[in-house]
């Protein structure tokens, strides 16, 4: 392992400005997807789709720092033949790719699931490392309930993170940790806020058990935010403020960056917090995002399946991009949102 070379890689990844788009939708999500603009999910329209957000070359050189991929994209070809890890590459942008295999219902703890993936992780990491990821992304999925998270659902998780980011460095790649709490449910933004921090305290640990290097990483966590169904919805400042505390009470100095998920909400929700953070300031790290839909739901619509509706696409991802990169630096306004509309 060359933590030099790792720690380059995971700051260039949460550059200022620059975020990451997670592309990396398993075969089941990205079907979700499109069945929601009605396009088919074959082979040729993920594709397509793919192939039309790496190919927006201006969002993609001065906003969007890395790309994660799914299996099935990483070795796939443009329609001109390029590689799509080579396009992206092109573009200024670093590849990277989703390791996981999923979370499945943990034994004995309804309600509840561990990520797999571990049995064999060393040599699929070998293969992607050929392919030419950098980086690599587990997603550790904690739930909110009655009587969940259980410790033994925190813990399972928590370790299996960590095996997979000591494996990652040990292949010269960047992990991604993600331990995301889900937003699903009633709970109220207090019980966002304990449960965030009991994970991210356990994840730390077990890092640190692992002998992960923390200057090598990025974590990728939620904000914290109330349940969906909680009656009592929160304040982008107070979402920013809870979320800063948690972190800085979680989150040792030398990670060099933290990449937030979007979790369900809204883009220009998660565009806005992110910014009202960077606005706050004072960490010490960069922090940036990792956005899966509060980065493509609006590319998705505008494309809706249709050649011609390529480049309104590549227009409402850039927008999306530019917005969440002011945001990194704390430079966002309602107002720049509502001129481009
Ligand atoms: P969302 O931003 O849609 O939550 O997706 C990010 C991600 O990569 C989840 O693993």
């Amino acid at each position: 392992m060359n933590l030099v070379e790792l720690n380059k890689i995971a700051t260039a990844m949460v550059a200022p400005g620059k975020g990451i788009l997670a592309a990396d939708e398993s075969g089941g999500t990205i079907k979700k997807r499109f069945d929601a603009i009605g396009v088919d999910s074959t082979e040729n329209n993920r594709r397509d789709y793919r192939e039309l957000l790496f190919r927006s070359a201006k969002a993609m050189s001065e906003r969007i720092s890395g790309v994660i991929l799914f299996d099935e994209t990483i070795r796939q070809k443009g329609a001109d033949g390029t590689p799509l890890v080579r396009v992206i590459e092109q573009a200024g942008s670093i590849p990277g790719i989703k390791v996981d295999k999923g979370a499945k219902p943990l034994a004995f703890s309804p309600g509840e699931t561990i990520t797999e993936g571990l049995d064999g992780l060393r040599e699929r990491l070998i293969e992607y490392r050929d392919l030419g990821a950098r980086f690599c992304k587990w997603r550790a999925v904690i739930d909110i309930g009655p009587g969940i998270p259980s410790y033994n659902c925190i813990s399972a998780n928590a370790h299996a993170l960590a095996r997979y980011a000591a494996l990652c460095q040990e292949q010269s790649l960047v992990p991604i940790v993600e331990p995301e709490v889900l937003m699903d449910g009633d709970h109220d933004i207090a019980r966002c806020e304990e449960v965030t921090e009991f994970v991210l305290k356990t994840v730390f640990q077990e890092l640190y058990y692992a002998k992960v290097q923390l200057e090598g990483m990025v974590l990728k966590p939620n904000m914290v935010v109330p349940g969906k169904k909680c009656a009592k919805q929160a304040s982008d400042m107070e979402i920013a403020e809870k979320t800063l505390r948690v972190l800085k009470a979680c989150v040792p100095a030398s990670v060099p960056g933290i990449a937030f998920l979007s979790g369900g909400q809204s883009d220009v929700e998660a565009t806005a917090r992110l910014d009202v953070m960077n606005k706050i300031g004072g960490v010490p790290w960069n922090l940036t995002f990792s956005y899966g839909r509060a980065l493509q739901a609006a590319p998705q619509k505008a494309w809706s399946g249709k050649t011609e509706n390529r480049e309104k696409a590549q227009t409402a991802f850039a927008h999306r991009a530019e917005m969440n990169g002011l945001a990194t630096l704390g430079k966002w306004t309602r107002e720049l949102e509502k001129k481009a509309a």
